[in-house]
């Protein structure tokens, strides 16, 4: 896969209907600042003052969110950065953004779906792979990723992202004291590329998500994940 346009991926999932996932390569060595105006994107002034890289991987995240979002009938004027850097959605809309150092990724649902969280990841190498493996998961979990997978630092990457999704999908309430143990992620021993995360944090009742993965080129991957339980309600939060 690859583009410089937001191009739809069809997640081809019951649980993810009424998801919008759009995705687009970008290259940060190509940014111009005026592709901001070229593409009718206004640029906070956060954005102002970060680096070229992150204003490039910021425009494209919102590329891909208003794409997402006009796909649902919502030609949204902006999507703000909120106080505690998340997207601000409009009202009746919620999803999430991400990007890996050269995908972007957005994925969006309006009121009485579920609210999806998606995340890109490089995929790990050796080091990082040494530096991270037990900050991330469990032992158990993370062998039997990589029994499933055949590759370790991918197993590790692809826990990595779903639980960066399964934060992403929460709301913002439910985000507090949350780490990555709170979450226990399985993979499915087939090939749907099909994951299950359980919060297993007790305040959230062993709350389930659905999720997938997917590589988008050799080093990438990206995961959605959507809570199992919960409809957004119409202002665009999770019913409780
Ligand atoms: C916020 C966070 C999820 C971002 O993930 P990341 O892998 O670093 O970066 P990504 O590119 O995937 O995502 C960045 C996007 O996340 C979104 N984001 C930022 N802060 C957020 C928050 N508090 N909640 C939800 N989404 C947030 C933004 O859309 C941002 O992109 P933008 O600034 O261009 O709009 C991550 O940095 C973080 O702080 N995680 C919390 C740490 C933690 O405990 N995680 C474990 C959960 S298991």
């Amino acid at each position: 896969m690859n583009s410089k346009q937001p191009l739809p991926v069809l997640p081809a999932d019951p649980l993810s209907d009424g998801i919008e996932l759009w995705i687009m390569a970008f290259d940060s060595r190509r940014h111009a600042d005026s592709d901001f105006s070229l593409h009718g994107i206004s640029r906070p002034s956060e954005i102002d003052r970060a680096s070229r890289t992150r204003r490039c991987e910021f425009l494209a995240g919102r590329r891909c969110a208003r794409s997402a979002l006009a796909s649902l009938g919502c030609e949204s004027a902006g999507i703000p950065i909120g106080p505690d850097g998340a997207p601000r959605w409009p009202q009746g809309y919620n999803g999430s953004i991400s990007h890996s150092s050269s995908w972007a990724a957005a994925a969006a649902s309006g009121a009485g779906h579920r609210r999806p969280g998606v995340d890109c990841e490089s995929i790990v190498g050796a080091t990082a792979f040494m530096d991270m493996a037990n900050l991330v998961a469990a032992r158990d979990e993370l062998e039997t990723a990589e029994r499933i997978l055949g590759d370790r630092n991918l197993a590790l990457t692809v826990l990595f992202s779903a639980k960066e999704s399964a934060y992403k999908s929460l709301d913002p309430g439910a985000r507090a004291g949350c780490d990555f143990f709170s979450f226990r992620v399985l993979l499915a021993n087939d090939d749907s590329a099909t994951l299950q995360v359980s919060d297993i944090r007790p305040s959230l009742r062993m709350r389930t998500y659905h999720g997938l993965y997917r590589r988008l080129d050799p080093t990438t991957i990206l995961t959605l994940v959507v809570c199992k339980d919960d409809l957004q309600g119409p202002e665009g939060r999770n019913s409780p």
